[in-house]
Formats: C-alpha cells, sequence, structure tokens
C-alpha cells in the first residue's frame, strides 16, 4: 500500500499551523482533564471532592441480585453497565501510565491518576473476593441500551453475571490480575499496605485464570451479556490474557516463576502471533513492549522472542520503511476500521513512547528493514497522533471534549446528554430521554476530558450523537492517553515526525 499523504508536507504545514494559531498545545491542561474524565464514569457513591459535579449517586444496589456488594466502579462508555473486561484493562493501562510516566507528572495530577486507579481496584477486588469465581458484569446490556436515562434513574436490570471454577475467565481473570498486579506498582510508594494487598490478590486470581483455560464468553450464561459488546472472540484458551497477566506478575513480583512462565508459554500460547493490535480485546502488542524491558535492559535471551516482535509490530508503524503496515488516514491519523478508532490511535501511541522510552534507556534502536529508528523518530511520531487528538488535524477539532475552542457537543453519553439530577431532579423514565437523544442542540453536561471514538477514515467527524461509533467516549481510550499527555507535559518541545536520516 502506498502512503497516503506525506509527512514533510505535513511537517511543514503544521509549522505553519502552530505560527499563525499560536503556540503548541497546553498538554498540561490536557493532562488534567483526560484524568478528571475518570470521575465523570464512576458508579456508585461519590465522594465530596468529586469534581464533575453534574453527577450523582448510581448503582448503590450492584450486586444485590447475588447478594453481593459490587457497588463502585466505572462505566465503560456512554451508558450504564459495568463491563469487567474492559474495565480491568483500563486500570490496567492508568497504571502502566503510572507506572511509565508518573514521575514525569505534576504531583496534584499524579495523586488525581491514583485516585482514578483505586476507584477501579477497589471494585475489582469486590469481583475476585470468593476463591474461584470472578464477577464479570453488572447489568443487563440489551435492556440498558433500548433506554436513554441517566445513570442516576437507571432502572433496568443490574443483572449479575459470574464465572464459578471450572468454567473458565482466563480473559477476564487475567486482565484482573494484570490490572491489580500493574496497580500493585503504581501504590508501591504511596501506600505500601494497600499495595501489597492487591498484588497478593492477583496472584490468587491469576492461578484461577491459568488453571481452568478458556474465554469467559464461551460460557452461556455469560455470552448472552458480554456478547456482542466486549466478546472475547480471539480467545482461543485466552492466551494472551495469560501472558500479560503473568508478564505483570514476573515485574510486580519478582517472583522468577512468573519469568519462567512467560518462556514457557511463549510458544504454547502463541505469543509470536504478530496481531498488530492493542486494546481491550488484544494484548499482543502490549505484551512484546513490556516483556521488551527485560531484555533490552538484561540478558534475558529466553524471552528474545518477544522482543522480535515488539519490534515487528513498531516497524508496522512507520510510513518510512518497508515494513510499514499500519493505515493512516489522509491527515495522520492512525486508523483501523471498526468504530471507537481512537482507541486505537491513544494505545499504539503510548507503545510507541514506552518502546522509546526502553530504547533511550539501552542505548538501542529498531531496526525495520531498510530504515533504522530510534526514541526521537518514535516520540516524533506520537506527537503527531497527539497533536492530531488535541486539534491539529484537517477539522481543526479537538476531539476531547472540553478542551479547545472546537470540541464534540454530541458526545453519545447518556450523563452528558440528558439534564443532570440537580437541575431536572424529577426521574426521567426509559423512553423520556429519546427527546433528549434526538435532539441536535449541545450536551448540557459537559463530560470534561472525554476522549470520543473519533473522525473517520477521511478525518471527518459529524458530532452526531446517533453516530456512537464516532461519538461515544470509553474508559480505555482515554487510559493510556493519560500517560501519553504525562510524556508531551514534560517534553512539550519535541519536534514531531522527526525523519531518520
Ligand atoms: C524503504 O522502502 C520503502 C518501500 O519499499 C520506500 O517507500 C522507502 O522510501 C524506503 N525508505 C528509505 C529510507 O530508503
Ligand atoms: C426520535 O427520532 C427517531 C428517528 O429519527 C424518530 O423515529 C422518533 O419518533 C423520535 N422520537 C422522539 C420522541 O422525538
Amino acid at each position: 500500500m502506498k502512503p497516503y499523504f506525506n509527512f514533510p508536507f505535513l511537517l511543514q504545514f503544521s509549522v505553519l499551523f502552530v505560527q499563525l494559531y499560536g503556540g503548541a498545545s497546553s498538554y498540561g491542561e490536557a493532562l488534567s482533564k483526560s484524568i478528571m474524565f475518570f470521575e465523570g464514569q464512576r458508579s456508585g457513591f461519590l465522594p465530596k471532592d468529586q469534581r464533575l459535579n453534574w453527577r450523582g449517586n448510581s448503582g448503590l444496589g450492584d450486586g444485590s441480585a447475588d447478594n453481593v456488594d459490587l457497588i463502585g466502579g466505572y462505566y465503560d462508555a456512554g451508558d450504564n453497565v459495568k463491563f469487567g473486561f474492559p474495565m480491568a484493562f483500563t486500570t490496567t493501562m492508568l497504571a502502566w501510565s503510572v507506572i511509565e510516566f508518573g514521575e514525569m507528572m505534576p504531583p496534584a495530577e499524579l495523586r488525581n491518576a491514583l485516585v482514578a486507579i483505586h476507584w477501579g481496584t477497589d471494585y475489582l477486588l469486590k469481583t475476585v473476593a470468593e476463591p474461584d469465581r470472578i464477577y464479570v458484569q453488572v447489568g443487563d446490556p440489551v435492556k440498558d441500551h433500548n433506554c436513554w436515562e441517566r445513570p442516576e434513574d437507571m432502572d433496568t436490570d443490574r443483572t449479575v453475571y459470574r464465572v464459578d471454577a471450572p468454567n473458565p475467565a482466563s480473559d477476564v481473570a487475567g486482565e484482573t490480575a494484570a490490572a491489580l498486579a500493574a496497580a500493585s506498582m503504581a501504590f508501591r510508594s504511596s501506600d505500601p499496605g494497600y499495595s501489597q494487598t492487591i498484588l497478593t490478590t492477583a496472584i490468587k486470581v491469576f492461578e484461577f485464570a491459568d488453571t481452568y483455560r478458556g474465554a469467559y464468553s464461551d460460557n452461556t450464561d455469560i455470552r448472552s451479556g458480554a456478547c456482542p459488546f466486549y466478546c472475547d472472540y480471539d480467545g482461543y484458551q485466552a492466551s494472551d490474557e495469560l501472558l500479560w497477566g503473568a508478564a505483570w506478575l514476573a515485574r510486580a513480583s519478582d517472583d522468577v516463576k512468573y519469568m519462567s512462565y512467560i518462556e514457557n508459554n511463549a510458544k504454547p500460547l502463541g505469543a509470536d502471533e504478530n496481531i498488530y493490535e492493542f486494546g481491550w480485546e488484544n494484548k499482543h502488542a502490549g505484551l512484546n513492549v513490556l516483556v521488551s524491558k527485560q531484555v533490552l535492559e538484561g540478558n534475558v535471551y529466553a524471552l528474545e522472542s518477544y522482543k522480535a516482535s515488539a519490534e515487528s509490530f513498531i516497524c508496522t508503524l512507520l510510513p518510512d520503511s518497508s515494513s510499514w503496515h499500519i493505515e493512516y488516514s489522509p491527515g495522520g491519523l492512525i486508523y483501523r476500521p471498526g468504530g471507537s478508532n481512537l482507541q486505537h490511535s491513544t494505545a499504539i501511541t503510548f507503545l510507541m513512547l514506552v518502546y522509546a522510552n526502553y530504547l533511550e534507556a539501552s542505548s538501542s534502536s529498531v531496526n525495520c528493514g531498510n530504515i533504522s529508528v530510534g526514541p526521537a523518530y518514535l516520540r516524533g511520531l506520537a506527537k503527531y497522533q497527539v497533536d492530531y487528538i488535541l486539534g491539529e488535524n484537517p477539522k481543526g477539532m479537538s476531539y476531547m471534549v472540553g478542551y479547545g475552542n472546537n470540541y464534540p457537543q454530541r458526545i453519545h453519553h447518556r450523563g452528558s446528554s440528558l439534564p443532570s439530577v440537580w437541575n431536572h431532579p424529577k426521574p426521567i423514565q426509559c423512553k423520556e430521554g429519546t427527546i433528549y437523544f434526538n435532539s441536535s442542540d449541545p450536551n448540557p453536561n459537559v463530560l470534561i476530558g472525554a476522549i470520543v471514538g473519533g473522525p473517520q477514515e477521511d478525518d471527518e467527524y459529524g458530532d452526531d450523537r446517533a453516530d456512537s461509533r464516532k461519538s461515544e467516549p470509553t474508559t480505555y481510550i482515554n487510559a493510556p492517553f493519560v500517560g501519553v499527555l504525562a510524556f508531551f507535559n514534560a517534553n512539550p518541545s519535541l519536534t514531531q515526525v522527526s525523519t531518520p536520516k
């Protein structure tokens, strides 16, 4: 495939843009907002210091259908269901953001990021409180999606979905182990007791994931709730989450057992299947990047295949290389078909920056066929994605709500689009919300920091509430972007897309 655009032209264009429009993006403001967004997604009792104050308490009976406490956690997107699989992935990515870039964050934002992780881990701990059991979801998604209701009013069935051994849930349990292990590292200095608790839990949850192997959505009781939303489609034995969970435990616990696990299971669990994707459904690219740290820093030859896979992934991103494979829009945005595109852009951008850090720490570079690139090039490529998302794009639009002068006004989000409970205390029933859904007015409540699904492959964006593929925010679009913004806030003047020489 031939390039759709040429980078030198875009480079000139963006230099001109910055000259005309007065300065680079304010990464610090974007960082702060990207974290604030998570407060808008909270379920449960809201604390007094809740900043997105148009929200109220919700889901206070969650878990009662099974006589357990499943209050709290995050709504995944613009609906009111709590899906465990993407929630755990979101928590892992928030934690990875802090592990990799937390030291670069202003202290107040590091605190806010830790609070956002805590909100996730507190809920995840509830889902795995019983041995060999995991609660994977709360809320009947079909009934929920059929209504346009505020979380504070929601009255559809809060069905509780759980998996008990010997039924498998290697995907959700593996991702939950990853989230708790990664978070244990994020909390290590600020809250050592909590850090230890969640690490111990991660070890038990991983045991459950590994002992009973398979995808949670192969279970018919679960499939009706999780599919087609967060089905584990790629889930042959949910092998990517097993390796991913073990890789995080290897880093968090220093127990050689997990290092041996990722060594010995690389082949049987298909670590080298090169799937050029990183998101809630597929962990391969992230796994390979994560494990490469060990290879680049030490002499762990047994893990060399992970590094080879990570580099072949990185090479697919480079338009100047003969290994280039990933699609970019004409305006230069990483693009994958299938909706909610910015989840790919933010997660892949995160991996570019993490890999750049690992390369820098080991004074290495990546060989991609006819070119070789180092950290500066990867950071330049990452900066291009960030600046695009924040407004330097053909539409001149920021895809972060509440950031810049021109951002999405009609996001596909129930709470944001319906009047706040404080202004309209009377409940708005299921179908009574439709007039707000149909309205062409801007949403009354600004979900500050939410990054939407984003433009389509030709860089167009309609700002249409009904077009959920473009206008719906999700927690896993934002989570990796927190780390990305922390990096650019600390390094604002790097050059976009420097060409390797
Ligand atoms: C590398 O190869 C690709 C495709 O074969 C080509 O488009 C590109 O210009 C080459 N890059 C360099 C730096 O030679
Ligand atoms: C909302 O829009 C749909 C499709 O355009 C229409 O069928 C429906 O009658 C509208 N409902 C209300 C309450 O405005």
